[in-house]
């Protein structure tokens, strides 16, 4: 009877950790499939970008918490200052359409150096207090947008 519980106490504690490894494996393949699935959607996006002035195209794509995909391209204008970035035109499509959820976003460009999203871009990302990552194309690692814009204007700001 104790040799029987002693067995079986010892097959509980390997089930469990084979629970663990699976789960484990699981979430970091899920992981990678978002970067790269992101990465390819953001690419795609990128060739609409209308980058008739500076040439330099940027393409996003945004992953809400229900699993769709937003993406943007930089749209630029005769009047400099009103161009628009990749990552807020995806934002604001998702955000048109009633999402409020997201949980990552990719950028890619056609420079040869990692495209950090710009500062005002930054801003508009942290709004609904969700610590997205971000995935920049040519940098291995994932980034915060917390990390990203530690002091962004907040509610407290507005004595809110
Ligand atoms: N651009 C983006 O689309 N995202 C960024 O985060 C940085 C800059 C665009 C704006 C403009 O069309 C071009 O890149 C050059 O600044």
């Amino acid at each position: 009877m104790f040799n029987f519980i002693v067995r079986l106490t010892r097959n509980i504690i390997y089930f469990e950790q084979f629970l663990f490894l699976i789960t484990y494996f699981s979430l970091k393949m899920n992981h990678e499939i978002d970067r790269d699935l992101l990465l390819k959607e953001a690419r795609k996006a990128l060739e609409n970008a209308y980058s008739k002035y500076s040439k330099f195209k940027v393409g996003a794509a945004l992953l809400t918490k229900e699993g769709e995909i937003y993406t943007g391209c930089n749209i630029e204008n005769l009047s400099y200052g009103l161009t628009i970035c990749a990552e807020r035109v995806a934002f604001f499509k998702a955000v048109s359409e009633n999402k409020r959820n997201f949980v990552a976003i990719a950028i890619t460009s056609s420079g040869n150096e990692p495209t950090f999203p710009c500062g005002a871009c930054r801003q508009v990302l942290s709004e609904f207090h969700q610590n997205i990552e971000i995935f920049v194309d040519k940098d291995p690692k994932t980034y915060r947008i917390s990390e990203l814009i530690p002091y962004s204007f907040s509610e407290k700001s507005l004595g809110n």
